[in-house]
């Protein structure tokens, strides 16, 4: 990671099995309000694969840098302001199409592990998809979402037509993309577009100890149910029920299940083997 774009911190947490920690991945280019430029995409495309197969790593947590509050034109807070405009210009399908192709949403998306967005600020077009890429969404009361990409003559490209869509619904999902206007945290609690919404100096806080009680169950047993949740979005009903009951059914064949049975019948601490 050359040029620091997405800074990775690491907080320890106390897990079993022993050796976990949240990582905390920072959009940094708070100048341009984090705008989500093809570097970055790289970034974090390279964090998602060392992440992924980094056993210690439990949840991911992603946010934004601030612009120093000292700097000659100090800049507002934010997650995202979006995709990069400044790279659209003068560009063609066919110069698009290949990094739409491989970009960081999708592969967000498609991490096996937990995924928090801690949205402080501005988190508009391509920076609200990021965010919807994550599993959950917790936000400071000053932070304001958005599809504006209609403003640019374009709609949202990082999968916001679709997971907009899936988690506050048909009706609210065509307001926002078709007026680009902005949903401040407030409405965005009430639409469930965030889980909580913080004032802004708790946030981080919050964010870090719902990770670590994440972090604290059975990193296998979080996977599995990360992978039957997901199967909602894709698989009809019955199907979806299915595929649950074969994945809790697996379950049984696991060591953290007899694990977690013995302890809660002996009155006791699970001490989840992974696997
Ligand atoms: N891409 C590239 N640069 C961006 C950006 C983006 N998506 N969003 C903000 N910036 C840059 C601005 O150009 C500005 O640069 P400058 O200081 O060199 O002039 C800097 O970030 C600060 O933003 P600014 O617009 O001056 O702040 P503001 O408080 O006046 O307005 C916003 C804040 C978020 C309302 C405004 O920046 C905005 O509308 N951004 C674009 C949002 C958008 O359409 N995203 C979807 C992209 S597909």
């Amino acid at each position: 990671m050359t040029e620091d774009l997405v800074n990775v911190e690491r907080i320890d947490v106390s897990t079993n099995p022993a050796g976990g920690c949240i990582e905390i991945w920072t959009l940094n280019r708070p100048n341009r309000l984090n705008a989500l430029n093809r570097a970055t995409h790289k970034e974090l495309i390279q964090a998602c694969d060392k992440a992924e197969s980094d056993d210690s790593v439990r949840v991911i947590v992603i946010t934004g840098a601030q612009s120093d509050p000292g700097d000659e034109r100090p800049k507002p807070k934010a997650f995202a302001a979006g995709a990069d405009i400044s790279e659209f210009s003068g560009q063609g399908s066919d110069d698009v199409r290949p990094f739409f192709e491989n970009n960081a949403w999708e592969k967000v998306w498609n991490l096996t592990k937990p995924t928090i967005a801690m949205i402080d600020g501005y988190a508009l077009g391509g920076g609200t998809e990021l965010a919807l890429s994550c599993d959950i969404r917790m936000a400071s009361e000053d932070s304001n979402f958005g599809q504006p990409e209609i403003n640019l003559g374009l709609i949202p490209g990082g999968g916001g037509t679709q997971r907009l869509t899936n988690l506050v619904g048909y009706g609210i999902s065509m307001e926002m993309i078709l007026t680009g206007e902005m949903v401040p945290a407030t409405r965005a609690l009430e639409i469930g577009l965030v889980n909580s919404v913080y004032p802004s100096t708790k946030l981080r806080e919050e964010v870090i100890s719902l990770a670590s009680r994440i972090a604290q169950k059975s990193p296998y047993t979080v996977k599995v149910a990360k992978r039957a949740i997901r199967s909602s979005l894709d698989l009809p009903l019955t199907q979806g029920i299915l595929a649950e009951r074969s994945e809790f059914v697996a379950l049984f064949d696991t060591e953290d299940s007899s694990i977690g049975v013995e302890a809660f019948l002996s009155k006791k601490k699970p001490k989840w083997k992974g696997r």
